[in-house]
């Protein structure tokens, strides 16, 4: 089984789930490759969490299909010319994910909200109630993150891949 985590910025939540799932396998891509620097090291010391530096929407496109389990996808850049998630980037999330995959997002922003929530309003995504992330079930918050703890999750959705 294989998450994937996009944008994780200074907050990677792999390394977390990485502990409680060590029979899983995390792939984190970040765009900035001074973030993935910052983890690389730490990344090395689990045999089961692959960091990779580069634009998402060209990485998943190399991303075999029906081979990830869950997609993190927290506090993804809002300024609308440097947002990735569209139409596109939903349909191959669609295609990585496994049967029943499910992915996670969580903003602050509500006309990114809006919009994201329009691309997963359709017959082959579920919307689930939100999950609380494992190590996070105690805790108030909903995923732990920096730019969670900044500006709080507003705004959150989960979608289960219908088949
Ligand atoms: C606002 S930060 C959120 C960081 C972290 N997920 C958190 O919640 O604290 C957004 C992150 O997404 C990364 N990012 C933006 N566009 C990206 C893209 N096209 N591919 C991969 N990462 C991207 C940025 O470099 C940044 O680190």
């Amino acid at each position: 089984m294989t998450e994937l985590e996009v944008g994780f910025g200074r907050s990677c939540v792999l390394f977390k789930l990485a502990q409680i799932y060590p029979e899983r396998n995390f792939i984190g891509v970040e765009l900035e490759e001074s973030k993935v620097n910052r983890y690389d090291w730490i990344a090395r010391r689990y045999k089961n969490v692959k960091l990779i530096a580069g634009n998402i929407t060209q990485i998943i496109t190399m991303i075999e299909a029906q081979s990830i389990a869950r997609v993190h996808i927290y506090f993804p850049t809002p300024v609308p010319n440097l947002r990735y998630i569209d139409a596109d980037f939903v349909y191959e999330l669609y295609r990585i994910l496994e049967i029943s995959g499910i992915i996670k997002i969580a903003t602050d922003d509500l006309d990114y909200f809006r919009l994201i929530e329009e691309l997963f309003f359709n017959s082959i995504w579920a919307r689930m109630p939100w999950n609380h992330l494992e190590y996070e079930r105690e805790s108030r918050s909903l995923v732990g993150t920096g730019c969670e703890e900044q500006y709080s999750s507003k705004y959150y959705l989960e979608c289960r891949k219908r088949i």
